[in-house]
C-alpha cells in the first residue's frame, strides 16, 4: 500500500450502486487538508445510481460498467483504474461481488463499509437480522476486502444501540449516519504515519 509521502494524495476510486451517501461523505473528507486520499473516479454498475450525480457536482470522472458480462466489465474497470493511476478502491454500497481475480490484482487496496458489527451478519438485511435476534447493539464496520464476502481484516467499527422501538429502517438511518463518520476515520487510521 502506498503510504502518504510528501503532499501526494492517494488516487482513489469509489464504487457505488445506489444513493451514494457514503460517496458524498468521502468526497467531502477528501477535500480536507488532512485527508490522505483524492477521489479521482466514481465507478458504478448501475446507470440509475443516484450517487452518480456527485460526479457532476464535484467534477469527478464517472464510469458505468455493465456487470451482465462481469469478466469483461472487470477487465475494462482495471484498464480505467490503471489509466487514472488509481491506488485505492473504496466500495460504498457497491452491490456486486468482485471476482477473486480482480480482488487479487488490487490486494490490500480495496476497502468496504458494511452495516453490521462483523463478523455478525455478513451479506444483506443486516438490520432485520440484528432486530430479529434482539441484539442490544448493531453498528458498522470498515474492512479490507478479501475473496470471501464481508470477511477481510477489520479496520474499525462503530457500535450503535438498538432501541426497543427501532425498526430496520430507523436503525439503518442511525447506522448510516455513523458510516459517514467511520469511513474517513478508517482511511486516516490506515494511512496515518
Ligand atoms: C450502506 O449502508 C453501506 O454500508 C452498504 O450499503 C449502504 C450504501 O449506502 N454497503 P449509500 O449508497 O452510501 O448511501
Amino acid at each position: 500500500m502506498a503510504l502518504l509521502t510528501g503532499f501526494k494524495k492517494i488516487k482513489t476510486a469509489v464504487f457505488i450502486s445506489g444513493t451514494g451517501s457514503n460517496l458524498k461523505s468521502l468526497i467531502k473528507f477528501s477535500k480536507l487538508k488532512k485527508s490522505p486520499i483524492s477521489i479521482e473516479m466514481i465507478v458504478s454498475n448501475n446507470v440509475k445510481s443516484k450517487g452518480l450525480a456527485y460526479g457532476k457536482i464535484y467534477k469527478i470522472k464517472k464510469k458505468i460498467f455493465n456487470f451482465k458480462k462481469q469478466i469483461t466489465a472487470e477487465k475494462e474497470i482495471l484498464l480505467q483504474l490503471k489509466k487514472s493511476k488509481i491506488d485505492l478502491i473504496c466500495l460504498a454500497g457497491f452491490m456486486k461481488i468482485l471476482s477473486n481475480s480482480f480482488i487479487h490484482k488490487f490486494k490490500g487496496h480495496i476497502l468496504n463499509i458494511h452495516p453490521s458489527l462483523l463478523p455478525k451478519y455478513k451479506g444483506l438485511n443486516t438490520h432485520e437480522k440484528a432486530i430479529k435476534n434482539k441484539d442490544e447493539y448493531s453498528g458498522c464496520t470498515v474492512h479490507f476486502v478479501n475473496s470471501e464476502l464481508d470477511s477481510g481484516e477489520i479496520i474499525i467499527q462503530k457500535k450503535v444501540k438498538i432501541k426497543k422501538k427501532d425498526t430496520p429502517s430507523t436503525l439503518a438511518k442511525k447506522i448510516l449516519a455513523q458510516e459517514h463518520i467511520l469511513y474517513p476515520k478508517a482511511i486516516l487510521k490506515i494511512f496515518s504515519l
